[in-house]
C-alpha cells in the first residue's frame, strides 16, 4: 500500500514504542529497556521486552516481535494499513487518504500494463522461429493450438534482453520491470530478464488482469518452475491459477490441482473446472475464494507422499469455509496431466463421480494403518476412527460413519457410537479450554515464523544479519557499501531487506523499525526485529561492515564456482546429447 513515506516516517517518530504498548501492557523499566507480560500469549512471568533505543519489541516466550505499526496490527488484530490509521488518530494525525489511493492505484496499473504487454509479446515469440523449441515442447505435452491461445501460453526466448527491450519499446523502464519481478538486477545494478527459455503460463485474475507468470524449463534443468515473486499486483496466496475460467464452470464443482499443466490438461480433456495453486501450499484465502464461486471442491493432487499430505492440509481449511470436501484420488499415474493422457477424459470422469467425501478419505487414511486381521490393531483402529468421527458436527454423519466402522471391524455400532461420545466430550472440553484462553489474547495466533526461515548458507546469512544490523543502528555506514548488492546475499530474504534500507538510506531517509513495516512482510519485520535484538559493537562499525562483507564475498566466491561447474557440465551433456 503506497502510503506517502513522509507520513509515515514522521508517524512513527511521533509514535514512541514505549508510549504506545504502555497503553496495552504495563511494563516496568529495567536496565534501558522494559519487560511486562506478554499479551500475544498468556504468560505469568515477564518475557515481553520492549527496546526504546531499537523501537522495537520481541517476547522471548512466543517469538513475535517488531515495531509499533506491527505491534498494532498484532495486537487489534488489524490490518497495516488500519493499524496506519489507528496509530495517526492517536498521535493527532490526519491520514492521507486521497493521495494513497491515487498513488497505488496508479502503480498497479502501470503493473498490469506491462504484464499484459509481456504476455503479449511471450505469446507472440511462441509461434515465431524463436519459439520453435516452446511450441513443440508444448505439442509433445498433447497441448492443441486452441488451448494455449486460451491460456495466453508463450515463450521467453534464450536471451537476456530480449523482454526489457520490446518493453523498453512500449515505454516500460527499468524499474517497472523489476517491480514487476519480470527483471532481475546484477551484481553491478544492470538489469536482466528473469525467464529464459522457458515456456510461459501467464496467471491472470478475476478481472482478467495478467498478474504474473510461471514459466516451465523445456528440459530436466532446476527450477522446473520460475514463478514471479510477489509484487502489488501478485500474492500467490491469494490467487489460483485459471480460477478467471474455472468461476464460470457448469460442472458444478471446482477441481484442485497442483499444476498449470494438471489444470490445462483437464481443461483440454472438457473440464473446465479446474484450478492450480501456484508453487504454494493452499492457504486459508484460497478456500475463501474458492467458497466465493463453488459449494464443492474436489482435491486432486499428485498421488505422491507429498501430494497425500498437501491434501491432508488443505481439507480443515477448505471444511471451514463450509465447503463441501472430496478427495480424488489418481491412480495408475503420477498426477492428473498424466492420468488424462494415460487413460483418457471417461475415465477422469468416473474418478470424479467415485471420488471420496473427506470422511471417507480420513477413515480409508486411518485404516491403512492397521491390520484389522489382528484383534489388538483392530480395537486400536476403531478407537482412532471414533476420535475422527468425534470431530463431526452432524450427529447424522456420525451415525452413518460409526457404521461404515462397524462393518470393517465387526465391533457393534452401539459400543463404537459409545467411544465416539466419550472422545466428543473430551474434545468438548480441550476446545473449550482453549477457547478461553484465546479470549484473554484476542490475537490472530501467528506462528513465529521468523525461526522458520531456514538459511542456506548460515555464515554467510550470520553476516548479512550484521550487515542489516549495522545499518539499523548506524545508517551512516552506507557509505561502506558501495558495490554490494541485494543479489549478493544468500538469504532472498536478508537481501530484500537490504535493499529496502539501502534505498531510503540513499535517499536520506531515516530508518525505524517501525519504518519499514509497509514495504516488509510481516515475518521479514519479524526477522529483522530478532535480528536487531543481537548486540552489535559499533565503535569499530566500519570495521565490522568491512569484516561482513569479506565472509559474503568469500561464500560468494565459494557458490559461484559451484554454479559454474554446473553450468559447464550443463553444457557437455548438451554437447554429447547433440552428437548422438
Ligand atoms: P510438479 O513438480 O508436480 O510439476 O509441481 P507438474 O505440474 O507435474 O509439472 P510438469 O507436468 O512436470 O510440467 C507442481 C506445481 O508446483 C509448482 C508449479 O506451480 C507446478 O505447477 N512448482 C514446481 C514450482 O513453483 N517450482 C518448481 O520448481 C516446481
Ligand atoms: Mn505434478
Amino acid at each position: 500500500m503506497a502510503i506517502p513515506s513522509a507520513f509515515l516516517d514522521e508517524l512513527v517518530a511521533r509514535s514512541d514504542i514505549v508510549d504506545v504498548v504502555s497503553d496495552y501492557v504495563a511494563l516496568t523499566p529495567k536496565g534501558g529497556s522494559y519487560w511486562g507480560l506478554c499479551p500475544f500469549h498468556g504468560e505469568k512471568t515477564a518475557s515481553f521486552h520492549v527496546l526504546p533505543d531499537r523501537q522495537l519489541y520481541h517476547c522471548f516466550g512466543c517469538g513475535k516481535g517488531g515495531g509499533v505499526i506491527s505491534f498494532v496490527m498484532e495486537l487489534e488484530n488489524l490490518p497495516y494499513v488500519d493499524a496506519v490509521r489507528l496509530l495517526a488518530k492517536r498521535a493527532g494525525m490526519e491520514f492521507p487518504e486521497r493521495d494513497m489511493d491515487e498513488s497505488s492505484r496508479r502503480k498497479r496499473a502501470r503493473l498490469l500494463a506491462l504484464n499484459k504487454e509481456a504476455a503479449r509479446y511471450f505469446h507472440s515469440q511462441l509461434h515465431s522461429p524463436v519459439g520453435r523449441e516452446g511450441l513443440d515442447y508444448l505439442r509433445r505435452r498433447g497441448l492443441s493450438k486452441g488451448i494455449m491461445t486460451r491460456f495466453g501460453l508463450g515463450f521467453a526466448p534464450e536471451s537476456w534482453d530480449s523482454l526489457i527491450k520490446a518493453m523498453a519499446q512500449k515505454g516500460f523502464d527499468k524499474r517497472d520491470l523489476l517491480d514487476a519481478g519480470l527483471a532481475v538486477s546484477n551484481q553491478k545494478g544492470s538489469i536482466y530478464d528473469r525467464f529464459r527459455n522457458r515456456v510461459m503460463f501467464p496467471i491472470i485474475d478475476l478481472r482478467g488482469d495478467v498478474i504474473g507468470f510461471g514459466g516451465r524449463v523445456l528440459g530436466d534443468a532446476t527450477p522446473k518452475y520460475l514463478n514471479s515473486p510477489d509484487s502489488p499486483v501478485f500474492n500467490k496466496s491469494r490467487n489460483l491459477f485459471a480460477l478467471n475460467l474455472a468461476k464460470t464452470t457448469k460442472l458444478g464443482r471446482i477441481v484442485l490441482t497442483e499444476g498449470y499443466m494438471d489444470t490445462i490438461s483437464l481443461y483440454q480433456a472438457g473440464f473446465d473446472c479446474a484450478v492450480a495453486s501456484l508453487g504454494t501450499a493452499l492457504t486459508a484465502d484460497h478456500a475463501k475464494l474458492l467458497s466465493r464461486f463453488t459449494k464443492e471442491v474436489v482435491i486432486c493432487y499428485d498421488s505422491d507422499t507429498a501430494g497425500v499430505q498437501a491434501a491432508n492440509r488443505a481439507i480443515p481449511l477448505l471444511e471451514k469455509t463450509g465447503l463441501k470436501v472430496r478427495v480424488l484420488r489418481v491412480t495408475g499415474a503420477k498426477d492428473p496431466d498424466e492420468f488424462i493422457r494415460k487413460f483418457g477424459p471417461d475415465a477422469f470422469s468416473r474418478l470424479l463421480d467415485q471420488s471420496e467425501n473427506y470422511v471417507e478419505y480420513n477413515l480409508r487414511q486411518i485404516q491403512s494403518k492397521y491390520d484389522l486381521s489382528d484383534p489388538v490393531q483392530k480395537t486400536e483402529f476403531a478407537r482412532e476412527a471414533a476420535g475422527m468421527l468425534a470431530g463431526l458436527d452432524s450427529p447424522v454423519e456420525r451415525e452413518v460413519y460409526a457404521g461404515q466402522v462397524a462393518d470393517l471391524t465387526g465391533i457393534g455400532k452401539p459400543a463404537l457410537l459409545q467411544e465416539v461420545s466419550r472422545a466428543r466430550n473430551s474434545k468438548y472440553w480441550a476446545a473449550k479450554k482453549k477457547q478461553t484462553r484465546r479470549d484473554m489474547t484476542p490475537v490472530t495466533q501467528v506462528q513465529p515464523r521468523a525461526r522458520q526461515m531456514r538459511y542456506e548458507n548460515t555464515r554467510s546469512a550470520r553476516a548479512e544479519e550484521g550487515i542489516l544490523r549495522l545499518l539499523m543502528l548506524d545508517g551512516g555506514l552506507i557509505r561502506e557499501t558501495a558495490g554490494l548488492e541485494p543479489e549478493h546475499f544468500s538469504s532472498q530474504y536478508l537481501g530484500k531487506i537490504y535493499a529496502v534500507l539501502r534505498r531510503r538510506l540513499l535517499e536520506g531517509r531515516a530508518i525505524q523499525l517501525g519504518m519499514l513495516e509497509g514495504e516488509l512482510e510481516r515475518e521479514e519485520i519479524e526477522l529483522l526485529a530478532e535480528i536487531l535484538r543481537q548486540p552489535e559493537a559499533l565503535e569499530q562499525g566500519t570495521k565490522a561492515m568491512a569484516d561482513y562483507r569479506a565472509i559474503l564475498e568469500a561464500e560468494g566466491m565459494k557458490k559461484q564456482v559451484t554454479d559454474e561447474t554446473d553450468l559447464l557440465a550443463l553444457r557437455d551433456k548438451l554437447r554429447q546429447k547433440k552428437s548422438i
